[in-house]
This record gives C-alpha cells, structure tokens and sequence, in this order.
C-alpha cells in the first residue's frame, strides 16, 4: 500500500487524501512519496491544509532547498498579490500567461507550493498542463523535426503581453535579465521528454522569427488544451504543490482590486534543461 492516499483529479494531478499538516512536517515516509506521486502526477492538491509559513518552509525544507526572495518577510515565501506594497506586484501580472517558474534562470525551479491565503470572489482559479504529455502526443515527424530545435526565452517576451508599449525605461529594466537559450525538448535524467515552451519564449533559433513564433504558439495551444488542464478553483487554506519540470501553469483573470494572496515556496532546482 502507497503511504498516501489519492484521488486523480482531471488531466494531470491528484488529491492528497490523508496527509494534515502534521504528517507533513513527522511523518519519515511523506516526503518521498509526495516527491514519488508529483513525478508520476505533476500536481499535488493537499485540500484545507492551513498550513502556515513556517509548516510550509518546514515541509519544504524536507523536500528540497526552499529558493531564497529578496522584499519579503520571510525571504522562503514569495507573497503573491497586487498589494502596491508588494515589491514585483507589478510582475506578478505575467502569470496570467502559461510559464514554467524560473525558465529564466540556469537551472528552473524544481517544484512550487502555492498555498490559498485569500481567495479572490470570482475567478483566480490556477490552471496547469502536463508538458510531458505535449511530448508524448506529438506525431513521430514532429519529434523528429523539433528534436534539434532550440528556443530563446527572454523577460521583454513575457512583459510585452502585459505591457506591448514600453517605455524605454522599461525595455532598459527588463535587458537587465540575461536571455537564455533552451532546447525546445527537455531530455529529462529519468528519460522522459518534454516541451519547453511558455510566456518567456521569443522566437525559435536560427528559424524566421513570425515561423518560430507561430509554432510555439501551435505547441502552446495544443499542449494546453481545455481537455488537458487541470483547473483549480481555490479554497483559504488549500496548497498545491506542482512539478515545475514538467509542466506549465497559469493564474486565471480576477479583479486585481481584490486582495487576492498566495503565499509560494520554490524548491531550487538541480536538472538544467538540456
Ligand atoms: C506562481 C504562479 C499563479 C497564481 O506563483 O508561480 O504562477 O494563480 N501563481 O497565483
Ligand atoms: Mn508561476
């Protein structure tokens, strides 16, 4: 018998059923089989958890390195929110669009846990896509083809879609981040493939810009499907952990003058995507 208990929830993703707070920071066999279960389902759901910061960096500390935040309170725990005090509020409107957390560092972040804090009345939900699953479907001319392909994920990509007519300071700020170069299929260390595609993903290396445009934007589009996302719609309490490897996610449209909250821990990274 698995050491935990779940229920699948829709295209990717399952439920924790009996795990609280407290076999979450005691018990010796939660934090394997939560690392085991992410791997074979990309999203975690633990329902109600409550956890505070400290159970969550708690229970991140089991699982991995908890990333370090400049800004905030407890530099474990990225406060996501418009509050104007709040200092990347401004950012935080990027996540609106499907992303892998950290496609602009060396090394992305290995998993998230996002934790509901205040809800938003309407909307607000998150949705996640499996990009194995992109893999997976492709037709074998297309595995052939992308195989050697390579991807240019810049910051001015993502913040375009929020601000298409930038100042200059803007572009100035933004040309700070590094551009960084991935292969459009990760060869995973365990063997499996996936796509790596998103908000950061400019254009396709060496390909005309429109051309490597619109396939990205037809590998998006397919990999994230209504019949392919899982949508949750969030309670005060929830936490939800996702395998940032392979996967892509996105905040669903709210009244950003709601104070929505959502506190997230990051567990650093240790595959680059090669
Ligand atoms: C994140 C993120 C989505 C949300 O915290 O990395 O993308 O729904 N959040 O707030
Ligand atoms: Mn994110």
């Amino acid at each position: 018998m698995s050491v935990i208990a779940t229920k699948k929830l829709g295209a990717v993703g399952v439920e924790v059923l009996d795990v609280g707070t407290d076999r979450l920071l005691n018990d010796p066999e939660v934090p394997e089989a939560c690392m085991e279960a992410l791997e074979e389902h990309g999203v975690l759901l633990f329902r109600g958890l409550h956890a505070d910061d400290a159970t969550q960096v708690a229970f991140s500390r089991r699982l991995g390195e908890p990333a370090r935040f400049r800004g905030y309170a407890n530099p474990e725990v990225m406060e996501i929110s418009f509050d104007p005090g709040n200092p990347n509020a401004e950012y935080f409107a990027s996540n609106d669009y499907w992303h892998i957390d950290g496609a602009m560092d060396e090394i992305p972040a290995k998993a998230s846990l996002l934790s509901a804090r205040v809800t938003a009345s309407k909307g607000g939900e998150t949705e996640f896509a499996s990009t194995y699953a992109a893999y997976d479907t492709l037709s074998d001319e297309e595995k052939e083809r992308y195989a050697d392909l390579r991807v240019a994920h810049t910051f001015e990509a993502v913040q375009r879609l929020n601000y298409p007519d930038p100042t200059p300071k803007q572009l100035a700020q933004w040309a700070k981040r590094p551009p960084r170069e991935h292969p459009l299929v990760w060869v995973h260390r365990s063997g499996r493939r996936s796509l790596v595609f998103g908000a950061t993903a400019s254009h396709i290396v060496g390909m005309p810009v429109e051309e490597g445009r619109a396939l990205l934007a037809d590998v998006e589009r397919r990999a994230t499907a209504p019949d392919r996302v899982l949508r949750h719609s969030w309670t005060e309490g929830d936490m939800v952990m996702w395998d940032n490897r392979g996967l892509v996610h996105r905040a669903c449209p709210f009244d950003r003058s709601e104070p929505r909250r959502m506190h997230r821990s990051t567990l650093v990274g240790d595959e680059p995507i090669e």
